[in-house]
């Protein structure tokens, strides 16, 4: 059997999320030329062949992960699965010096723990091979070769490959983490969603690890997400086209016409100096303004323009002091930031009620387990109603 038996990319490919970003997620995938896209929960179901695995790869901003479905079957218990997972030649993707992975996600009620499920195609995998050869590939859970999951379903078992490795949201640009930074894939989702035009001032004056100036100005500079990173899993396929790869890495991406002025601020200095250090991971070092100074005080550049931020949220902080601070944040928006679009991600939604500013909008994402709000304020000039 040839290995572009189980890798042909006619089975399509699933890209995963966070929840609440799956239309984002699509229409990402749609601009890379994805057909037949239909979303699901934290996940982005199309067709494609291995240039748009790639691509995805390389150039989405809010996936996470990008499978390859290869191999469908249906059980009602272990040893149904067991003996399903063992029909398949491995061989065609591993081999006894290569190292792999199986995780799995389970949603049937045939089936109770998911890391038993793991387990067993793990050994109809070594099993074969010892039948066969004597020795066995070995499992190495950090950094394997090849990286499968199975996804139960009821009774329908789907084993997929990763083409990623570890997630996308690794950028590889942020070595430094000041106290609680954003996931980049909900950063830069965030900034999508804002509908920033990547061309009006831009600003986060609670930037922490400098994440949201940093995913703004890849945008704006047109900089794909995977530049940063050492690896994708794909590299370590069968069908690894070196040359195919080569093209889409190398590929050039315009500069922008306008270099729009992104600035980073926090009042703390140390998170300053982490966000300089990210962005200069990042190349990214002279595009945006980082400045050390409390929100408070912060002189914006005069409207229009946009602000995304991310406040404390009130683990460390208490709830009254974190309500006393919407109040201010609300009157520092009323004040300094005319004519602007303010957009707040916070999983508070008591304290958001303080900013004492109309929601426009309000949009339900999730941080890993947490729900948040990301919510829209216009701040209108002089004597709008909207303010007062
Ligand atoms: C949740 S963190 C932001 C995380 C950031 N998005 C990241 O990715 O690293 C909130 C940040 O707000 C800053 N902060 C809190 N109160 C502030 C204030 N009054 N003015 C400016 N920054 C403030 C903190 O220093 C902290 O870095």
């Amino acid at each position: 059997m040839e290995f572009n038996n189980l890798i042909t990319y006619k089975t399509g490919l699933v890209a995963k999320t966070l929840r609440g970003l799956e239309h984002i997620l699509a229409s990402e995938i749609r601009d890379l030329g994805g057909k037949n896209i239909k979303t699901g929960t934290r996940a982005v179901f199309f067709d494609g062949d291995r240039e748009l695995m790639y691509r995805t790869n390389f150039q989405s901003r809010t996936a996470l992960k990008v499978l390859h479905p290869f191999y469908e079957f249906f059980a009602r218990n272990e040893n149904e699965l067991y003996r399903e997972a063992y029909k398949i030649d491995w061989s065609i993707l591993l081999s006894n010096n290569k190292t792999f992975a199986i995780d799995s996600v389970l949603n049937s009620p045939y089936f109770n723990h998911s890391r038993y499920i793991a387990l067993r195609v793990k050994d109809a995998i070594a099993d074969q091979f010892r039948a066969k050869t004597g020795k066995r590939p070995s499992v190495n859970t950090d950094d394997p070769d090849i990286r499968v999951s199975i996804h139960i379903s009821g009774e329908k078992c789907t084993l997929l490959l990763d083409s990623s490795g570890e997630s996308l949201h690794k950028r590889g640009y942020r070595d430094a983490a000041s106290s609680a930074p954003l996931n980049e894939v909900l950063a830069a989702g965030i900034i999508i969603l804002s509908g920033w035009d990547r061309k009006m001032p831009f600003i986060d004056p609670m930037c922490g690890s400098g994440t949201i100036p940093i995913e703004a100005a890849m945008m704006a500079y047109h900089i794909p997400p995977g530049i940063y990173r050492k690896s994708f899993a794909f590299e370590k396929w069968p069908d690894f086209d070196e040359l195919l790869f080569k093209k889409i890495y190398n590929q050039e991406h315009p500069e922008p016409i306008e270099r729009p002025l992104i600035i980073g601020s926090d009042k703390s200095y140390q998170s300053v100096a982490i966000s300089k250090q990210n962005a200069k991971n990042a190349f990214l070092g002279k595009k945006i303004e980082f400045k050390v100074s409390s929100f408070e005080e912060m002189n914006p550049p005069e409207g229009p323009g946009i602000l995304v931020t991310n406040p404390p949220y009130g683990e460390r902080i208490k709830q009254e002091n974190l309500k006393a601070f919407h109040s201010v944040m609300g009157d520092v928006l009323k004040k300094n930031y005319r004519e602007y679009t303010a957009w707040i991600l916070s999983s508070n939604l008591e304290a958001l009620k303080f900013t004492g500013l109309r929601a426009e909008k309000k949009i339900i994402l999730f941080n890993g387990p947490l729900e948040c709000r990301f919510v829209k304020f216009s701040i209108y000039g002089g004597s709008r109603k909207g303010n007062k």
